[in-house]
C-alpha cells in the first residue's frame, strides 16, 4: 500500500530558480576566447597588504570559529569607511555585521524583514540575484520601474505598486545595470515612502566607492529619521577587488542587526575568519573610479556612434545601451556578438520582469582595461556594419 505520494526530490522552490541567466553565455564565452566586455569581475588583486594579513592570521592559528557578527577589527574598519566616504556614524559593536559576500547580506536581509508570502518590490532594472534571493524568502517579487528616459526613481511610480502585503523594498545607487546614482532628494523620497507604508528598505550599496565626475554617493544610512527601516548591504568585493574571499556587510540600527544576526548565524555562522583579519588592515578602499572614467567615456562614445541609445553613468561598472534604434533584440545580438564577433555581452532580460523590456537593452561593463575595451568595440562595430547583421534580430 502506498502512503501518499512521492515527493520530488528537489523543492518547487529550488526547482524554479534554474540557472544564473548569464552563466551558460559567459562559460562559451570562455571555452572561445570571446573578449568579455558583460562581466564586472574586478581587474586587479586585493592589496598586498590584506594577502599578507590574511596569511600572517592562518600562520598565527585564527582558523576556527570566531563571532558570527565578524572580527571586531572588520567591524571597525567598515565603520571607519562609512565615516570617511560618507560622513555617516555606525557603532560597530551593535550596527555592523560580517556576512559572505553581500550575496549573502541581501538574503540575511531579506530573511529578516520578511515572511513567506510577503510581496518585495524590487526597483527595476535589477541585479540578477535579487530575484532569487526574493524567492528564496518564500515571497512575492514586485517590480517597480525606474522613468527610462534617463532611469530617474520615481517614488511617485514606486507607490504605485505598494500593497498591505509589501514588506520590503530593494534599491541599488551607484545601480547595477545603468549607473545612476541616486541624487539625496530622489532616495530621500523613496525613504519617506517607505517610512509612510511601512515598509523596510534594503539599500545595496555595493558600488559605492565608484561615481564619478565628483559626484557624492548619498547613503541610505545619510537619512537619520529612516534608520530603524533600512538595511544597507556593502561589500568588499569592489574596490577591494577581493570578490573570492567573498566578505560584504549589512549596516542597520541596533534592533534589526540583532535579528540580523540571528539569521546569519543560520545561513552561515559567519564569514571566512582569517580573511576578515586580511581585509580588516586596510583602512581605506583600495580603488576608485578614476582608473575607470576613460573606459567610461570610450564604451558611452563607441556604442552611441553604432547607434544605441547610451545614458553616461554616473557610477558603478556597468552601463545599459538600448537597442531599439538598431533594431534588434538583445538576445540575438548577444548570441551574433558572441559567435560571429567574439565578444560577450550581456542580454538585459534577467534584469527586468519583463521580457520584451529585457531585450531592448544590452548591459556592458567598462572595467576592463582600454585595450581590451578598444579590440570589443571595434569587434562589435564591425559586426553591426555587416550587411547581414540585422539578420539577428
Ligand atoms: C549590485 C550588486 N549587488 C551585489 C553584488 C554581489 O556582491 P558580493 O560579491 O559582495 O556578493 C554584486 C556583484 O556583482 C552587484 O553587482
Amino acid at each position: 500500500m502506498t502512503l501518499g505520494t512521492a515527493r520530488n526530490t528537489v523543492g518547487t522552490r529550488a526547482g524554479l530558480l534554474g540557472p544564473l541567466a548569464l552563466a551558460g553565455l559567459a562559460a562559451r564565452a570562455r571555452a572561445s576566447g570571446a573578449l568579455d566586455i558583460a562581466i564586472g569581475t574586478p581587474p586587479g588583486q586585493p592589496p598586498r597588504a590584506a594577502v599578507t594579513a590574511a596569511a600572517d592570521a592562518m600562520l598565527a592559528g585564527r582558523n576556527q570559529y570566531a563571532d558570527p557578527a565578524g572580527v571586531p577589527e572588520l567591524r571597525a574598519a567598515v565603520a571607519g569607511r562609512l565615516l570617511a566616504s560618507s560622513g555617516v556614524g555606525v557603532d560597530p559593536e551593535t550596527e555592523i555585521t560580517i556576512t559572505a559576500g553581500a550575496t549573502e547580506g541581501l538574503l540575511v536581509a531579506l530573511l529578516t524583514v520578511t515572511d513567506p508570502g510577503d510581496e518585495v518590490v524590487v526597483v527595476e532594472p535589477a541585479f540578477e540575484l535579487y530575484r532569487g534571493a526574493v524567492e528564496l524568502a518564500g515571497c512575492t517579487r514586485v517590480p517597480a520601474p525606474l522613468d527610462p528616459s534617463g532611469w530617474r526613481l520615481d517614488p511617485e511610480r514606486i507607490a504605485s505598486v505598494l500593497t498591505p502585503r509589501t514588506a520590503a523594498l530593494i534599491v541599488n545607487t551607484p545601480h547595477n545595470p545603468t549607473g545612476r546614482v541616486f541624487t539625496a532628494e530622489e532616495l530621500g523620497g523613496l525613504l519617506d515612502l517607505c517610512e509612510r507604508r511601512g515598509v523596510t528598505c534594503v539599500v545595496d550599496e555595493v558600488y559605492a566607492d565608484f561615481v564619478f565626475d565628483g559626484g557624492p554617493h548619498v547613503s541610505a544610512l545619510g537619512f537619520p529619521r529612516h534608520r530603524p527601516r533600512v538595511v544597507v548591504v556593502g561589500s568588499l568585493s569592489k574596490a577591494d577587488e577581493m570578490s573570492g574571499w567573498r566578505l560584504g556587510y549589512c549596516v542597520a540600527d541596533p534592533a534589526l542587526t540583532t535579528a540580523l544576526r540571528h539569521v546569519h548565524e543560520r545561513t552561515t555562522f559567519g564569514a571566512a575568519v582569517p580573511l576578515q583579519h586580511g581585509a580588516a588592515v586596510l583602512a581605506r578602499a583600495g580603488s576608485g573610479p578614476e582608473q575607470f572614467r576613460n573606459g567610461r567615456d570610450e564604451m558611452v562614445r563607441r556604442l552611441a556612434a553604432m547607434g544605441f541609445e547610451v545614458t553616461t553613468p554616473e557610477g558603478g561598472w556597468f552601463l545599459l545601451a538600448g537597442t531599439r534604434r538598431l533594431g534588434l533584440r538583445s538576445d540575438a545580438l548577444a548570441e551574433g556578438l558572441l559567435v560571429r564577433a567574439g565578444v560577450l555581452v550581456a542580454p538585459a532580460t534577467p534584469f527586468f520582469a519583463d521580457t520584451g523590456e529585457g531585450q531592448r537593452w544590452i548591459r556592458t561593463t567598462f572595467v576592463k582595461d582600454l585595450a581590451t575595451l578598444t579590440k570589443a568595440l571595434d569587434a562589435m562595430e564591425s559586426f553591426l556594419a555587416e550587411p547581414d547583421g540585422g539578420v539577428w534580430a
